[in-house]
């Protein structure tokens, strides 16, 4: 699988959020590459960690810029966040439980995970937030 190249597309026009996913990116191509050269699973498992901890900061930064102006759609971006977490820890534990390298298909799984919500969700915050910052 290829990088996941960050362009304009992913942009939401917020520049400190998009530094932030700038940054996941990064860390999904960093274990996308580890996977790929079948790098060994402990090494493996400190990028997942480090992802999945620079994810759950970043969803904090988000939704303190919802609460500092008022947007009216936090309730319901929180709780995407909050099943984002709870799946993607889903797949850790059950990489950690087999032991095995993570899949190709797995792989797929975390790119969708990431960049789904950032077209979606965080492109409505970034358009409310274009107009409110
Ligand atoms: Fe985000
Ligand atoms: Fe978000």
């Amino acid at each position: 699988m290829n990088d996941l190249i960050w362009d304009k597309t992913l942009s939401v026009d917020v520049p400190e959020i998009d530094e932030d996913h700038r940054r996941l990116v990064d860390l999904f191509n960093i274990l996308n590459r580890a996977v790929a050269q079948g790098d060994a699973a402990d090494y493996i498992e400190a990028v997942m960690e480090e992802l999945l901890s620079c994810t759950a900061w970043h969803f904090r930064h988000e939704e303190r810029l919802m609460l500092k102006y008022g947007y009216a759609g936090l309730p319901a971006h929180k709780a995407e966040h909050e099943e984002l977490i709870t799946s993607a820890k889903e797949l850790q534990q059950k990489l950690l439980q087999q032991g095995k390298a993570v899949s190709s298909e797995e792989i797929a799984f975390l790119e969708h995970w990431l960049t789904g919500h950032i077209l979606g969700t965080d492109k409505d915050l970034g358009s409310y937030l274009c107009e409110v910052m």
